[in-house]
């Protein structure tokens, strides 16, 4: 049997019940192929502020960085929103990020048949749509300096943030845009802001530059308005999409409303080396935590991108993504994707239905 260490980080608001649900199904699914885990669940966000007083101790650091991949929930909430910089929950996942050095992020946006009628957009417009977001994770805006806050003369308070990119980090990503372009439909579209900021000129440039070593690529340029609004207009143009730290956050959950709801998209970060940390694209929600409203289907598939890509377990993977797929077309949804004649569930009971779909698979 092979044996994994998993780090959970379950977090903040709906994170402790998603992440219950995505490890039990991890569980289930890597044991039929033959795949033992062993968990560390480990204290990030607001969590770990309230038990240690930063929102990443060093210690869940040091687990994460030592085992082989790690799933987390979702980080922040309302108690803690008004914390200095260094004392809030977001700060924390920054800084996880940054520590494990997992700078591509893969937001992949997926349009499933069972779910066309949850889009907020036509039928025509949503149906078909297989999108991945490739987003830089530990550059960009985020991590830019000089930051933070001044007084000017007159005594007005100014707040600044830096965006910059080096060549080197924008090569990186790129060969993963290209990279991951390759495997899916072979169309790469840059988004950047090259018309006005000069992190993106050299954005524009360097990716142009990696190009000619993917010459089975087609790569386009898109200035990221244009990009937003051609998310809504017509989304099956986009194949593959490569873009910075900032913009990937914001169209990545543009693009979840095509898909019917954000509770349903996943995410994988993968450095050069060392543990990926896989992780749904949304928030800790905390308007519906600890209710059993929230959909854990975007963890579930996290764990199965974290199967694919961090372990290289690609059949417990597609094990799990079957089973999503099959529990979808019984019927079962949470509020969020919720249309009707469909049999509304909660958190848990969603988590029920995928154990006995992964189960079932193993009977037949
Ligand atoms: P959010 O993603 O938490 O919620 C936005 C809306 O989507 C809410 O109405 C919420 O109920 C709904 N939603 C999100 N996930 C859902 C799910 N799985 N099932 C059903 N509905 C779901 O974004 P927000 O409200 O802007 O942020 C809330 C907090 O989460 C903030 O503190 C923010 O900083 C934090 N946040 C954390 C992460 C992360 O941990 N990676 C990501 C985004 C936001
Ligand atoms: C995300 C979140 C984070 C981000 C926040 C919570 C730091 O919005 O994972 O998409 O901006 O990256
Ligand atoms: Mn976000």
């Amino acid at each position: 049997r092979r044996r994994y260490t998993i780090t959970l980080l379950p977090g903040d608001g709906i994170g402790p019940e998603i992440v219950s649900v995505a490890k039990n199904v991890l569980e289930l699914a890597g044991s039929i192929e033959g795949i033992e885990f062993g968990f560390k669940e480990m204290p990030i966000g607001g969590a770990a502020l309230d038990v240690a007083g930063v929102p990443l101790p060093e210690e869940t650091l040091s687990v994460a960085k030592e085992s082989d991949a790690v799933l987390l929930g979702a980080i922040g909430g309302y108690k803690w929103d008004n914390n200095e910089k260094q004392l809030k929950p977001e700060t924390g996942l920054l800084q996880l990020r940054a520590g494990l050095k997992v700078f591509a992020n893969l937001r992949p946006a997926t349009v499933l048949p069972q779910l066309v009628d949850a889009s907020t957009l036509k039928k025509e417009v949503a149906e078909g749509v297989d999108l991945m977001v490739v987003r830089e994770l530990t550059g960009g805006i985020y991590f830019g300096r000089p930051r933070g806050f001044t007084t000017n003369d007159n005594g007005e308070k100014t707040g600044f943030n830096t965006e910059v990119y080096s060549s080197s980090e924008v090569d990186r990503i790129a060969r993963v845009g290209f990279e991951t372009a390759r495997k899916r439909h072979g169309k790469l579209c840059s988004v950047d802001k090259a018309n006005v900021l000069e992190a993106s000129m050299l954005w524009r440039e360097r990716v142009t530059e990696i190009s000619s070593e993917y010459p089975d690529v087609e790569l386009t340029h898109m200035y990221v308005d244009n990009a937003a609004m051609q998310l809504l207009r017509y989304p099956k143009q986009f194949d593959t999409i490569v873009t910075n730290n900032i913009f990937g956050d914001i169209l990545s959950d543009e693009a979840s409303m095509i898909t019917g709801s954000i509770g349903m998209l996943p995410s994988a970060s993968l450095g050069e080396s060392g543990p990926g940390l896989f992780e749904p694209i949304h928030g800790s929600a905390p308007d519906i935590a600890g209710q059993d409203k929230a959909n854990p289907l975007a963890t579930v598939l996290s764990v199965a991108m974290l199967l694919r890509y961090g372990l290289g377990e690609g059949k417990a993977a597609e094990r799990i993504e079957t089973a999503v797929l099959e529990t979808l077309n019984k019927g079962f949804r949470t509020g969020d994707i919720y249309s009707a004649g469909n049999k509304l569930v909660g958190c848990k009971e969603m988590g029920e239905q995928v154990l006995k779909a992964v189960d079932s698979r193993v009977q037949c």
